[in-house]
């Protein structure tokens, strides 16, 4: 019942701790502390965070080898859906604030900026893996659902060709993320995913 009552507390903690930024980015464009574009400044910041969640989830696999700690694991489903709700409002933002929702826009705007279908494609992607990220879509899925899942790994790729398509000048910014991506993408290839182990077991004797 304690230990229930503790993975409860941590899945509360991280709900909170997803919503946190979003509270805070809506704090400032309510009180007029985000800048002179209040839109632009919620869109590039839900975009990043999309990312940041993306990367979180992707981690925790990795991550739960590394340390065998259940907290990882108990969380990955929960921050897989805070990745598709900021991938959303994030859509939402640009719809709104961008487009004014004047959807007989949107033509022109993929062809001036053709890096909104690779968004486009990716949230899509996102929602595909929300939708069945469920008990009964596992079950359903049986041996499908693993590999399906693992297109998590083509979303991040698509996500990080979409960011650096809008970088203009300094990209030290994606290529952090980039790196970040690579390397945990480097943990699923079987060499490295087969040194984890070992590399717990060292870890445990420092
Ligand atoms: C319908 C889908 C999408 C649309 C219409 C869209 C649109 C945009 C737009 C207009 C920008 C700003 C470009 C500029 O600086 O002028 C942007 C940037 C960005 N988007 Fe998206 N996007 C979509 C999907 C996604 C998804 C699924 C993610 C991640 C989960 C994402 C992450 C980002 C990031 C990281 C940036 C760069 C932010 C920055 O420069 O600080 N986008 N997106």
């Amino acid at each position: 019942m304690a230990t229930q009552r503790k993975w409860l507390v941590w899945r509360v903690a991280v709900f909170l701790a997803a919503l946190a930024p979003l509270v805070f980015w809506s704090w400032q464009v309510a009180n007029n502390a985000a800048g002179p574009e209040p839109g632009r400044y919620l869109l590039l910041n839900i975009g990043i965070g999309g990312l940041w969640m993306l990367l979180l989830t992707l981690s925790l696999t990795p991550l739960t080898k590394l340390t065998r700690w259940k907290g990882f694991a108990l969380i990955r489903r929960q921050l897989g859906l805070w990745t598709l709700a900021y991938a959303t409002l994030h859509m939402l933002s640009y719809a709104l604030f961008i487009l004014g929702l004047n959807w007989a826009l949107l033509g022109s705007e993929i062809v001036k900026r053709p890096y909104i279908i690779v968004g486009m494609i990716a949230l899509i992607g996102l929602s595909v893996l929300g939708a069945t990220s469920n008990k009964w879509s596992m079950k359903r899925l049986g041996k499908r659902w693993k590999p399906l899942h693992k297109f998590s790994y083509l979303i991040l790729s698509l996500v990080l060709l979409h960011f650096f398509w809008v970088v203009r000048a300094d990209m030290s910014e994606w290529a952090m993320y980039a790196a970040i991506a690579a390397l945990i993408m480097a943990t699923r290839l079987p060499p490295f995913a087969r040194s984890l182990p070992k590399l717990r077991y060292r870890l445990s004797r420092t």
